[in-house]
C-alpha cells in the first residue's frame, strides 16, 4: 500500500557546523576535546571539511531528490571576539544559504547547535551576566544574512544543551561527570529567555517561520509510574514545548525511546539490537514524540528536525527509517500537522567526542574527504520523490 505525505512535504537532511566544518578552533567544545583527550574524548580536527565542502554536500542532497537542507551557523565564527562581528563570515553562511536555493533546496537554518565561543565561555557561559543579551546581539547580527529563509531554529535542543552545560557547571564546581545526568533546570530557564528574546527580532527582521527543536526522548510510564514520568518530562522536556507555543514551528528530533519506573529512567536493556549509541532500537519513537509535542504545544505546526540511527548497518537505516516514517504518517493520519522530515543525519559526522556512531546517509574518508553516498540516500530520495513510503 502506497501512503502519501502532505503536499509541500520538506525532505531534508540535517548537519550541524562543528560536527562536519573543521577546525573549530574558537569554540568550547574544541576545547573540551583538548582537556578530555584523556578520558577518549576524540578530536573533531578537520572534522569533513564541510566548511569549504559545503557545495558538495548539498549538491548531494538535491541530486538524491531531497528538497531540504539543514545545517547550522557557527557563533564563534561569526563573533570571535566580544562585539566583533565578522562580514567575511556572515558572508560565508549567506553564500551557504544562497547555494542551497541554487540546488533548490529549502535551507533550514539554526542559529546555535550546542557550540558558543570560548570568550562566552569564559564569561560564564550561559550562567555568565549578559548571557542572554550577548545571544540576542550575535542572533541580530545573523538576521542580516537570513533574507528569504523560511525556517530558521534559534537554539538546537535546548534541553540537551541543559544537560551538557550542567555537566560543565558540576566540574567548575568540582562536582564528578554524572552519568544520565538530568538538564539543568537553570540552565534550561535561561536558554528559554534567550529563545523568547531571540525569535520575536527573528521574525520581525526576516519574516521566517521561526522555532526551536527539542530532543523527545519519548519516554513510556511503566504500570504506576505515572506521577514519576509526569515529574522527569516535564523536566526533560516538556518545559521546552511549552516555551514553543508562540512559536511559528517546533523541531522534533527523535531516536529512541525508554521507560519510567516508580525509580526514574530505565536504563536502555543490553540488546544486539542496540544501535552504535548503546541506544534501544526504538523507530515507534518519532511517533510517541509527535504526538506528545503536540499534546503539549497545541496547533503550532512539527517539523521532524531530526530523526536517524547510529549503525554501520545501510539497510538497518532504511528499515529503521521505514518504520519510523509509517509511525509518522499515523500521527499525520490522525490531523497533526507535520510540514517535513530531515534526516539526522547527511554525513558520517562528529559525535560529539566519538567518530564511531555513523549516522549518515553519505559516509566520508576522513584523509581524502570524499563523499560516498550510501543506498540510504538514494532511497530517502526516492521517498522524497514519490512523497510518499
Ligand atoms: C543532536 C545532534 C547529534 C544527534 C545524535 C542530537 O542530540 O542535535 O547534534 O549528533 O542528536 O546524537
Amino acid at each position: 500500500m502506497t501512503r502519501s505525505f502532505p503536499d509541500g512535504f520538506l525532505w531534508g537532511a540535517a548537519t550541524a557546523a562543528h560536527q562536519v566544518e573543521g577546525n573549530n578552533i574558537n569554540n568550547n567544545w574544541w576545547r573540551l576535546e583538548q582537556v578530555a583527550a584523556d578520558h577518549g574524548v576524540q578530536p573533531s580536527g578537520d572534522a569533513l571539511d564541510s566548511y569549504h565542502r559545503y557545495a558538495e554536500d548539498m549538491r548531494l542532497v538535491a541530486e538524491a531528490g531531497l528538497t531540504a537542507y539543514r545545517f547550522s551557523i557557527e557563533w564563534a565564527r561569526i563573533e570571535p571576539r566580544p562585539g566583533m562581528y565578522s562580514r567575511a563570515l556572515l558572508d560565508h553562511y549567506r553564500r551557504m544559504i544562497d547555494t542551497a536555493v541554487e540546488f533548490g533546496l529549502t535551507p533550514v537554518v539554526t542559529l546555535h547547535h550546542f557550540t558558543h565561543p570560548l570568550w562566552f565561555e569564559d564569561t560564564g557561559a550561559w550562567l555568565g551576566d549578559g548571557a542572554v543579551d550577548r545571544f540576542v546581539r550575535y542572533v541580530e547580527q545573523t538576521c542580516s544574512i537570513l533574507d528569504g529563509v523560511e525556517w530558521v531554529c534559534t537554539i538546537n535542543e535546548p534541553n540537551v544543551l541543559a544537560v551538557n552545560e550542567g555537566q560543565t557547571r558540576r566540574i567548575a564546581e568540582g562536582k564528578p561527570y554524572q552519568f544520565g545526568a538530568f538538564p539543568d533546570e537553570e540552565i534550561g530557564e535561561i536558554l528559554i529567555a534567550a529563545h523568547r528574546a531571540a525569535a520575536p527580532l527573528v521574525r520581525a527582521a526576516t519574516g521566517a517561520k521561526v522555532g526551536w527543536t527539542v530532543a523527545n526522548q519519548a519516554y513510556t510510564p511503566a504500570p504506576g509510574a505515572e506521577a514519576k514520568f509526569a515529574e522527569i518530562q516535564r523536566i526533560w522536556e516538556d518545559m521546552y514545548l511549552e516555551a514553543s507555543r508562540d512559536d511559528d514551528f517546533i523541531g522534533v528530533q527523535s531516536y529512541t525511546s525508554q521507560t519510567i519506573d516508580q525509580n526514574g529512567v530505565v536504563a536502555h536493556p543490553e540488546s544486539p539490537d542496540n544501535t552504535l549509541m548503546g541506544w534501544a532500537y526504538r523507530p515507534d519513537a518519532l511517533e510517541i514524540a509527535v504526538r506528545h509535542t503536540r499534546d503539549v504545544v497545541g496547533e503550532v505546526p512539527i517539523m521532524v528536525t531530526e530523526n536517524g540511527i547510529a549503525t554501520a548497518d545501510d539497510e538497518r537505516r532504511i528499515a529503521y527509517t521505514t518504520a519510523a516514517l509509517g509511525g509518522l504518517q499515523n500521527a499525520i493520519a490522525d490531523g497533526i500537522d507535520v510540514r517535513g522530515y530531515l534526516h539526522w543525519s547527511l554525513l558520517d559526522n562528529f559525535e560529539w567526542g566519538h567518530w564511531a556512531p555513523t549516522f549518515g546517509l553519505v559516509a566520508v574518508n576522513r584523509e581524502t574527504f570524499e563523499r560516498h553516498p550510501k543506498p540510504s540516500l538514494g532511497w530517502l530520495g526516492g521517498v522524497a520523490r514519490a512523497n510518499a513510503l
